[in-house]
């Protein structure tokens, strides 16, 4: 079992079904996202099968399934940066990435994530990467932004 994993479950000696959200939260907090065997080491601890987590799990959008990428890339559609055009920036994007919201690129790089508005409506339409905000993108300026954080690999 994954250190982590077991040091969390260590918090929760007699949990019952109502822990599950909380171990969760703090499964992902940890390795950033819930990864099959810990989905699986939760549901030995708690009693419940995987399927049944994963059912759960889902219907919270807080939580994701698969690895973050090196990078990650949340992009705003609350209202003000969808009035100054976050649907194109988004579009290009996913051109640019090759993943929709949720996915990873497969070089592990991005993974990226449509979120509701981050608080930061002056300077929209707005991206963060990594918690770093990149104000008023233009489908240009997405361009230099992401060729940046390659050339950070290269
Ligand atoms: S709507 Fe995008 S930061 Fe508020």
């Amino acid at each position: 079992m994954s250190e982590v994993v077991k040091e969390i479950l260590k918090q929760y000696p007699d949990a019952g079904h109502d822990s599950l959200i909380p171990i969760l939260q703090q499964v992902q907090d940890k390795i950033g996202y819930l990864s099959e065997e810990s989905v699986i080491e939760v549901g030995k601890h708690l009693n419940m099968p995987a399927s049944k987590i994963f059912g759960v799990a889902t219907f919270y959008n807080q939580f994701r399934f698969t690895q973050p990428g090196k990078y990650h890339i949340q992009i705003c559609r609350g209202t003000a940066c969808h009035v100054l055009g976050s649907a194109t920036v988004l579009e290009e994007l996913e051109k640019l990435l090759k993943i929709k919201s949720g996915q990873t690129s497969r070089d592990k790089m991005f993974s990226m994530e449509v979120v509701a508005c981050i608080g930061a409506c002056g300077l929209a339409p707005v991206i963060s990467i990594n918690g770093e905000f990149h104000a008023k993108v233009t489908t240009e300026s997405l361009k230099n932004i992401i060729e940046n954080y390659r050339n950070r690999e290269a």
